[in-house]
Protein backbone atom coordinates (compact mmCIF):
# COMPACT_ATOMS: atom_id res chain seq x y z
CA UNK A 1 0.00 0.00 0.00
CA UNK A 2 1.25 3.48 -1.18
CA UNK A 3 2.98 5.11 2.22
CA UNK A 4 0.70 8.73 2.07
CA UNK A 5 -2.52 5.95 3.14
CA UNK A 6 -3.70 5.51 6.58
CA UNK A 7 -5.71 2.32 7.68
CA UNK A 8 -7.72 4.06 11.12
CA UNK A 9 -11.36 3.72 12.66
CA UNK A 10 -13.87 5.18 11.61
CA UNK A 11 -14.99 8.96 12.98
CA UNK A 12 -18.36 10.86 13.37
CA UNK A 13 -17.27 13.11 10.90
CA UNK A 14 -16.38 10.46 8.05
CA UNK A 15 -20.30 9.28 8.26
CA UNK A 16 -20.91 11.66 4.95
CA UNK A 17 -17.86 10.41 3.39
CA UNK A 18 -18.59 6.56 3.78
CA UNK A 19 -22.30 7.03 2.70
CA UNK A 20 -20.98 8.36 -0.50
CA UNK A 21 -18.46 5.85 -1.06
CA UNK A 22 -20.90 2.91 -0.22
CA UNK A 23 -23.46 4.55 -1.84
CA UNK A 24 -21.62 5.07 -5.35
CA UNK A 25 -21.60 1.34 -5.71
CA UNK A 26 -25.37 1.17 -4.02
CA UNK A 27 -27.27 2.09 -7.48
CA UNK A 28 -25.96 -0.92 -9.57
CA UNK A 29 -27.02 -3.58 -6.63
CA UNK A 30 -23.82 -4.11 -5.21
CA UNK A 31 -23.69 -2.65 -2.32
CA UNK A 32 -26.89 -1.93 -0.02
CA UNK A 33 -27.61 1.82 0.37
CA UNK A 34 -26.32 3.53 4.10
CA UNK A 35 -27.36 7.18 4.89
CA UNK A 36 -24.65 9.24 6.65
CA UNK A 37 -27.41 8.84 9.74
CA UNK A 38 -27.46 4.83 9.46
CA UNK A 39 -23.37 5.07 9.43
CA UNK A 40 -23.07 7.29 12.25
CA UNK A 41 -25.17 5.29 14.61
CA UNK A 42 -22.81 2.41 13.59
CA UNK A 43 -19.32 4.40 13.53
CA UNK A 44 -17.58 2.48 15.87
CA UNK A 45 -17.91 -0.85 13.76
CA UNK A 46 -16.47 1.15 10.70
CA UNK A 47 -12.98 1.39 9.60
CA UNK A 48 -11.69 3.53 6.54
CA UNK A 49 -8.29 3.64 4.69
CA UNK A 50 -7.17 7.96 4.27
CA UNK A 51 -5.59 9.35 1.36
CA UNK A 52 -2.81 12.09 2.47
CA UNK A 53 -5.36 15.00 1.78
CA UNK A 54 -7.82 13.41 3.53
CA UNK A 55 -10.07 11.70 1.24
CA UNK A 56 -11.59 8.59 2.32
CA UNK A 57 -10.46 6.00 -0.38
CA UNK A 58 -11.37 2.24 1.34
CA UNK A 59 -14.45 1.69 3.72
CA UNK A 60 -15.70 -1.26 5.78
CA UNK A 61 -17.48 -2.66 8.82
CA UNK A 62 -18.21 -5.48 11.54
CA UNK A 63 -21.07 -6.49 12.25
CA UNK A 64 -21.93 -8.74 14.79
CA UNK A 65 -24.67 -10.86 15.27
CA UNK A 66 -23.17 -12.79 18.77
CA UNK A 67 -20.38 -12.56 20.74
CA UNK A 68 -18.61 -15.23 18.76
CA UNK A 69 -19.50 -14.11 15.34
CA UNK A 70 -19.76 -11.20 13.15
CA UNK A 71 -20.00 -9.57 9.59
CA UNK A 72 -17.21 -8.65 7.78
CA UNK A 73 -19.77 -5.99 6.03
CA UNK A 74 -20.11 -2.78 3.67
CA UNK A 75 -16.20 -3.55 1.67
CA UNK A 76 -16.62 -0.44 -0.99
CA UNK A 77 -12.69 0.84 -2.17
CA UNK A 78 -13.10 3.47 -4.62
CA UNK A 79 -13.07 2.93 -8.03
CA UNK A 80 -9.72 4.78 -8.83
CA UNK A 81 -8.58 2.66 -6.35
CA UNK A 82 -9.48 -0.96 -7.34
CA UNK A 83 -6.67 -3.59 -7.57
CA UNK A 84 -3.55 -1.56 -5.28
CA UNK A 85 -4.44 -4.05 -2.23
CA UNK A 86 -6.82 -1.36 -0.50
CA UNK A 87 -9.75 -3.97 -0.46
CA UNK A 88 -7.14 -6.43 1.32
CA UNK A 89 -6.37 -4.04 3.86
CA UNK A 90 -9.90 -2.54 4.91
CA UNK A 91 -10.70 -6.31 5.48
CA UNK A 92 -7.30 -6.73 7.56
CA UNK A 93 -8.65 -3.90 9.69
CA UNK A 94 -12.14 -5.13 10.46
CA UNK A 95 -11.04 -8.36 11.04
CA UNK A 96 -8.56 -6.35 13.77
CA UNK A 97 -11.63 -5.15 14.70
CA UNK A 98 -12.68 -8.49 15.80
CA UNK A 99 -10.10 -9.58 17.12
CA UNK A 100 -9.98 -6.67 19.63
CA UNK A 101 -13.57 -6.99 20.58
CA UNK A 102 -12.70 -11.39 20.80
CA UNK A 103 -14.67 -12.67 18.02
CA UNK A 104 -12.96 -15.37 15.56
CA UNK A 105 -15.79 -16.08 13.78
CA UNK A 106 -15.84 -13.95 11.13
CA UNK A 107 -17.99 -14.43 7.43
CA UNK A 108 -18.98 -12.16 4.39
CA UNK A 109 -22.22 -12.30 1.84
CA UNK A 110 -20.76 -11.62 -1.32
CA UNK A 111 -20.94 -10.60 -4.44
CA UNK A 112 -17.42 -10.81 -4.91
CA UNK A 113 -16.22 -14.62 -4.24
CA UNK A 114 -12.72 -14.62 -6.24
CA UNK A 115 -12.03 -11.10 -3.58
CA UNK A 116 -12.50 -13.13 -0.87
CA UNK A 117 -10.93 -16.29 -2.09
CA UNK A 118 -7.93 -14.31 -2.64
CA UNK A 119 -8.06 -12.95 0.64
CA UNK A 120 -8.10 -16.57 2.33
CA UNK A 121 -11.55 -16.87 2.49
CA UNK A 122 -13.22 -20.56 2.39
CA UNK A 123 -16.69 -21.12 0.70
CA UNK A 124 -19.28 -21.98 3.73
CA UNK A 125 -22.77 -22.70 3.24
CA UNK A 126 -25.16 -19.82 4.85
CA UNK A 127 -26.75 -21.82 7.02
CA UNK A 128 -23.80 -21.86 9.02
CA UNK A 129 -24.71 -18.48 9.97
CA UNK A 130 -28.70 -18.86 11.55
CA UNK A 131 -28.12 -15.36 13.13
CA UNK A 132 -27.66 -13.80 10.16
CA UNK A 133 -30.32 -15.46 8.50
CA UNK A 134 -32.71 -14.27 11.11
CA UNK A 135 -31.76 -10.74 11.35
CA UNK A 136 -31.49 -9.71 8.01
CA UNK A 137 -32.19 -12.69 4.66
CA UNK A 138 -35.82 -13.46 6.26
CA UNK A 139 -37.02 -10.19 5.32
CA UNK A 140 -35.18 -9.02 2.78
CA UNK A 141 -37.08 -8.98 -0.69
CA UNK A 142 -34.35 -10.83 -2.42
CA UNK A 143 -34.25 -13.52 -0.07
CA UNK A 144 -35.79 -15.97 -2.89
CA UNK A 145 -33.46 -15.02 -5.42
CA UNK A 146 -30.29 -13.97 -3.78
CA UNK A 147 -26.94 -14.72 -5.49
CA UNK A 148 -25.01 -13.58 -2.39
CA UNK A 149 -22.11 -16.34 -1.56
CA UNK A 150 -21.09 -16.81 2.15
CA UNK A 151 -17.45 -16.94 2.66
CA UNK A 152 -16.06 -17.59 6.16
CA UNK A 153 -12.51 -17.11 7.79
CA UNK A 154 -11.51 -18.11 11.31
CA UNK A 155 -9.20 -15.44 13.02
CA UNK A 156 -5.89 -16.57 15.22
CA UNK A 157 -5.43 -14.81 18.50
CA UNK A 158 -1.94 -14.29 18.28
CA UNK A 159 -2.09 -12.63 14.78
CA UNK A 160 -0.85 -8.98 15.25
CA UNK A 161 -3.70 -6.45 15.83
CA UNK A 162 -3.63 -3.55 13.65
CA UNK A 163 -6.14 -1.73 14.14
CA UNK A 164 -5.62 0.67 17.21
C1 LIG B 1 -14.24 -5.98 -4.24
C2 LIG B 1 -13.32 -4.80 -3.88
C3 LIG B 1 -13.55 -4.42 -2.42
C4 LIG B 1 -11.86 -5.21 -4.10
O1 LIG B 1 -11.01 -4.15 -3.70
P1 LIG B 1 -9.52 -3.98 -4.31
O2 LIG B 1 -8.84 -2.92 -3.54
O3 LIG B 1 -9.61 -3.78 -5.77
O4 LIG B 1 -8.88 -5.41 -4.01
P2 LIG B 1 -7.33 -5.73 -3.70
O5 LIG B 1 -6.49 -4.90 -4.62
O6 LIG B 1 -7.08 -5.58 -2.25
O7 LIG B 1 -7.25 -7.25 -4.14
C5 LIG B 1 -6.94 -8.29 -3.24
C6 LIG B 1 -6.94 -9.59 -4.02
O8 LIG B 1 -8.27 -9.83 -4.51
C7 LIG B 1 -8.25 -9.97 -5.94
N1 LIG B 1 -9.46 -9.32 -6.43
C8 LIG B 1 -9.93 -8.10 -6.12
N2 LIG B 1 -11.09 -7.85 -6.74
C9 LIG B 1 -11.34 -8.95 -7.48
C10 LIG B 1 -12.41 -9.28 -8.33
N3 LIG B 1 -13.43 -8.46 -8.56
N4 LIG B 1 -12.36 -10.49 -8.93
C11 LIG B 1 -11.31 -11.34 -8.71
N5 LIG B 1 -10.29 -11.07 -7.87
C12 LIG B 1 -10.30 -9.87 -7.29
C13 LIG B 1 -7.00 -9.26 -6.38
O9 LIG B 1 -6.53 -9.77 -7.62
C14 LIG B 1 -6.06 -9.56 -5.25
O10 LIG B 1 -5.53 -10.86 -5.39
P3 LIG B 1 -3.94 -11.15 -5.22
O11 LIG B 1 -3.54 -10.60 -3.87
O12 LIG B 1 -3.85 -12.63 -5.34
O13 LIG B 1 -3.31 -10.40 -6.34
C15 LIG B 1 -13.60 -3.59 -4.80
O14 LIG B 1 -13.57 -4.01 -6.15
C16 LIG B 1 -14.93 -2.88 -4.55
O15 LIG B 1 -15.00 -1.96 -3.73
N6 LIG B 1 -15.97 -3.30 -5.28
C17 LIG B 1 -17.29 -2.66 -5.20
C18 LIG B 1 -17.98 -2.91 -3.89
C19 LIG B 1 -18.10 -4.37 -3.56
O16 LIG B 1 -18.50 -5.19 -4.38
N7 LIG B 1 -17.78 -4.70 -2.30
C20 LIG B 1 -17.85 -6.04 -1.77
C21 LIG B 1 -19.07 -6.14 -0.98
S1 LIG B 1 -19.01 -7.54 0.11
Amino acid sequence: MAPDLLVRRALSRDATAISELNNSFASEGQMLRRTPEMISLAIDDYVVVQQGNGQLLACGALKEYSPSVAEVAAIAVSREAHGKGLGRAIVNAVEDLARKRGTYDVFALTLQPDFFAAIGYQRVDRARYPEKIRRDCLACARRFACNEICFAKTLLAADIVRAA
